[in-house]
């Protein structure tokens, strides 16, 4: 879902990071994200996820290229900009003696805002943290505690909340809580970009999912265009004899041969109207190519995912 008005929240431009050893975390990255929507992230380790989101939050700086939040430039408007986000980063930071309380206050108070105990009560009432506000935070489960912190990222009323990978090694009951706080955070009119390696967890909660490799971003697609590429299948066709080339009479069809050339494997989508499936089997009576047996299979997201990254390389 996009908001109505379309605004756009966050632009990144030609977003270049080269580390002070030298290494290139981010290449030419370019992002537009309208108010409102959740947009997820994925991607391998190293892949550039975190430097990307600490450079949009100003804990990196960035090497080439610009970023606007809400209009104003990152590097010039810092203040303003950093008072309208709110970030969860990757490694969980609490102070572990303080009460819940006071975790979340001292996070507005950090952007000069007065305290507002009445905007604080129901943010935790939101999280199911109410009845945990005076309990010290080292007493509370890993969930908890990451629970604690999307609080205190709110606390300032961000315009957008990151979360850098918010359900790493989460069971999956807290996986499913999560996914409601952000539902719920987005109702609310907060704009949402998570990091993750689960494309599970994107395609549950994501309006958009960008696919990062290699300080890349190598693609940033609607989430229901690329759940038509999850319609893809697989047919596999076990041959009785092994067939050294494809012949020029199956070419046409979207085919790959196994290394022991033993089976062909026929890829088609079952979102589209299919008559390619009949018509590989005609043609393979045709060439009086014989099999033994065959299946189909769905691809698997890991194999979709992999084979994204591919095609854009
Ligand atoms: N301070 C640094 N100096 C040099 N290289 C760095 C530094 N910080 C990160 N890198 C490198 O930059 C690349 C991107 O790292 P980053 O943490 O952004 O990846 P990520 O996509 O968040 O990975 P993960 O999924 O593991 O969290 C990695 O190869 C990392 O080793
Ligand atoms: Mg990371």
């Amino acid at each position: 879902m996009q908001a109505n008005h379309e605004k756009i929240i966050l632009s990144v431009k030609n977003l270049s990071k080269t580390y002070a050893n030298g290494f290139s975390a981010l290449k030419n990255v370019n992002l537009e994200i309208t108010e409102g929507e959740i947009v997820a992230l994925l991607g391998p380790n190293g892949a550039g996820k975190t430097t990307l989101i600490s450079i949009i939050c100003g804990i990196l700086n960035l090497s080439s290229g610009s970023v606007e939040v809400a209009g104003h430039d990152i590097v010039k408007d810092y203040k303003f900009t950093r008072s309208k986000i709110g970030i969860v980063p990757q490694e969980l930071t609490v102070h572990e003696f303080e009460t819940v309380w006071d975790t979340v206050k001292f996070g507005r108070g950090l952007y000069g805002k007065k305290p507002d105990n009445q905007y604080l009560e129901e943010l935790l009432k939101s999280l199911s943290l109410w009845d945990k506000k005076d309990k010290k935070v080292m007493t509370l489960s890993g969930g908890m505690k990451r629970r604690v912190l999307i609080t205190k990222a709110l606390s300032h009323k961000p315009m957008i909340l990151f979360l850098d990978e918010p359900t790493a090694g989460v069971d999956v009951e807290l996986r499913k809580d999560m996914w409601e706080i952000v539902k719920k955070l987005r109702s609310n009119g907060v704009t949402i970009i998570l990091t993750t390696h689960y494309i599970e967890e994107a395609e549950e909660i994501a309006d958009r999912i960008g696919i990062m490799t290699n300080g890349e971003l190598k693609l940033i697609e609607k989430k229901t265009t690329l759940m038509q590429k999850l319609g893809k299948k697989k047919l596999i066709i076990e041959l009785k004899k092994p067939l050294k080339t494809i012949p020029a009479g199956l070419r046409k069809h979207n085919l790959e041969k196994s290394e022991d050339s033993m089976q062909l494997v026929y890829h088609y989508d079952t979102h589209k109207e299919n008559k390619g499936v009949s018509a590989f089997f005609d043609d393979l009576k045709k060439l009086k190519i014989q099999y033994k047996d065959f299946s189909t299979k769905q691809s698997s997201l890991e194999e979709i995912f992999v084979q994204l990254i591919q095609e854009k390389a």
